[in-house]
């Protein structure tokens, strides 16, 4: 099998029936997707097969042949964030950080569709997707942000009466 995943190309030597999560993290070294139900339900495996949401955990790789796979690897690097990633930093949107590259992805790809800045719309893009730091509101306000076009100075966060759970306390 062939995968490309965020511009390399792979040929792949796992079993066709293996998920791409297990070639993702397994064969590839790619640990931005997350194994956390593994039935679907969580989202946080989830990645882009050509451009669309898909979670990891149900794909099988044989049925992916010839794909372009995108991870949160693929959306920026440390040194040059993007948009995304960007807003997830200035709103403190990723806490713990177990749900928050499956969260972007699917985010990404709502943004890509031309989805508007309505938080009830977001709510209902991300739906599917859980976060156990129960962080929902500041995931819809960057992915809002995004859409907005908002530029950030990422050395000054965004206030937030409501921001209770800063720095990752569990
Ligand atoms: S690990 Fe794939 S949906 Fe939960
Ligand atoms: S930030 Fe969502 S699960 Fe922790």
């Amino acid at each position: 099998m062939n995968l490309t995943v965020n511009g390399i190309a792979h040929e792949v030597q796992s079993a066709p029936l293996a998920t791409l999560l297990d070639v993702l993290r397994e064969e590839l070294g790619i640990t931005s997707p997350k194994a956390g139900c593994e039935q679907g339900g969580c989202g946080a495996c989830t990645v882009l097969v050509d451009g669309q949401p898909r979670r990891s955990c149900l794909t099988a790789a044989g049925a992916i042949d010839g794909s372009e796979v995108t991870t949160v690897e693929g959306l920026g690097a440390p040194e040059s964030l993007s948009p995304m990633q960007q807003a997830f930093t200035h709103h403190y949107a990723a806490q713990c950080g177990f749900c928050t590259s499956g969260m972007m992805l699917a985010a990404e790809a709502y943004v890509r569709g031309g989805g508007t800045d309505d938080p009830e719309a977001i709510q209902e893009a991300l739906a599917g997707h859980v976060c156990r730091c129960t962080g929902y509101v500041k995931i819809v306000d960057a992915v809002a942000a995004v859409v907005r076009g908002d530029e950030f100075d990422l050395t000054v966060t965004a206030p937030s009466a409501g921001m209770t759970n800063i720095g990752g306390a569990q």
